[in-house]
């Protein structure tokens, strides 16, 4: 197992009492490199029901074990006769060499160590080596493997500051490690090479489609809900997780899921000016680069001022009074880079439902590289998707 790399001693001190607290079966927050994690003992069927209390989550949906080594993986594995360490299934060999440590998310055969709390009763369980330097030295002096799913209250957009998860789970845990803003921003893609649609993403994530599918033995690799519902192909696949409503600030989310980028503008034009009809309201906005505000001709004839006091903490948040109605927009980055834009993603969802605007309008962006897990996790917050 790899060392624990941190000579600061207060990082140092903060993980021992991680560490110490999860080996007495509590649970407590860490960061990981895609969002923050609710940690708890895999092992331990205690640890893994609190878990579930704690994020109110529902109890057939199964969660994650993080491992901080290959050798703690091979460990947790079924085991053949005459061999006490389980085999990693051929298929995953190049992929784990290639992404792990990392965002990504394979599905194993579960042995009888993973308690049945962990997986639901599934006969899989969902595996993965992260790469954030905390979340690895925490689970190396742990000597165990953590189960995690994201730390936020169940329903609500993943966490990626150490203030999301106090938000959500104030007073429900005894520790939060704050490692800052997470890297990625979106969840681990969780990737099945073993089940009967094999190969297939369940979960579009940190590990994009198209770097997998360059893999050997890739080439017919699937995605979950595009290829299987869209076109009406037979039969999904088990993924329990995406039967929930997710990702769901207290505001209504629009989705603009429209290509051309001017008729999603327009289209955002017509939405904000539907909502004024209907009375005083505060919309938040969720675009990409170019200012949706400043980039309105409608704004600039009218000589609007940008009034926004978060201008000095946040330079891409822009506020405007227009008429009876209040805009905040917050940008999420640029459209060729889907990975600033998942970074900023549930941050920016966050930032408006603080805000208390009474619903946010979101600009779409194309499902290329990180783009598609980006649109995966907008369909399921929105309630209303335009895609005209
Ligand atoms: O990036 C991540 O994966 C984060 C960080 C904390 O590591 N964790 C995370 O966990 O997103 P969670 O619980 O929010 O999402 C786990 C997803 C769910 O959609 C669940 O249904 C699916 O993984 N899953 C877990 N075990 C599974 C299994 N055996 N078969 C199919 N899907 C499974
Ligand atoms: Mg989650």
């Amino acid at each position: 197992d790899p060392q624990v790399h941190f000579t600061d001693p207060i990082t140092l001190s903060i993980l021992k009492e991680a560490a110490k607290l999860l080996s007495e079966d509590q649970v407590i927050a860490m960061p990981t490199e895609t969002v923050y994690g609710l940690a708890s003992n895999a092992l331990s069927p205690i640890s893994i029901k609190k878990i579930y209390s704690v994020k109110d989550r529902p109890s057939d949906n199964p969660l994650i074990v993080h491992v901080s080594s290959l050798k703690m993986l091979r460990s947790l594995l079924p085991q053949k006769e005459n061999n006490n360490v389980g085999e990693i299934p051929l298929i995953y060999e190049q992929i784990i060499k290639t992404f792990w440590p990392g965002p990504l998310t394979i599905l194993l055969p579960k042995s009888l160590l993973i308690p049945s709390e962990v997986t639901c009763n599934q006969s899989t369980v969902a595996m993965r080596f992260p790469s954030h330097p905390i979340t690895r030295a925490l689970i190396s002096l742990c000597g165990f493997p953590l189960a995690a799913p994201s730390a936020n209250a169940s329903g609500r957009p993943s966490p990626t500051l150490a203030s999301h998860v106090l938000m959500d789970l104030n007073g429900k845990i005894s520790l939060i490690i704050d490692g800052g803003q997470c890297n990625h921003g979106v969840e681990s893609t969780v990737f099945d090479a073993i089940g009967p649609q094999a190969p297939v993403i369940l979960r579009p994530g940190g590990i994009t489609f198209e770097s997998l599918r360059r893999m050997p033995g890739m080439e017919n690799l699937k995605v979950y809900n595009k290829d299987f519902v869209d076109k009406k192909l037979e039969m999904v696949p088990t993924t329990p997780g995406m039967k929930y409503r997710h990702y769901s600030p207290d505001a209504q989310v629009i989705l603009v899921d429209v290509n051309d980028k001017h008729k999603s503008r327009d289209i955002m034009k017509r939405e904000i000016r539907q909502i004024e009809e209907n009375g005083e309201k505060t919309i938040g906005i969720l675009a990409t680069r170019t200012s949706y505000i400043t980039s309105n001709e409608e704004n600039e004839r009218k000589n609007v001022k940008i009034i926004s006091n978060d201008d000095r903490v946040h330079s891409n948040v822009k506020s405007i009074s227009q008429g009876t109605i209040r805009i905040i927009e917050y940008t999420l980055g640029d459209s060729t880079h889907p990975e600033q834009i998942a970074k900023e993603l549930f941050k920016g969802l966050r930032y408006l439902d603080e805000r208390n605007v009474d619903c946010i309008i979101v600009e779409g962006i194309p499902e290329k590289n990180e783009g598609l897990a980006i649109m995966n996790r907008l369909r399921k917050a929105a309630s209303k998707i335009i895609d005209e």
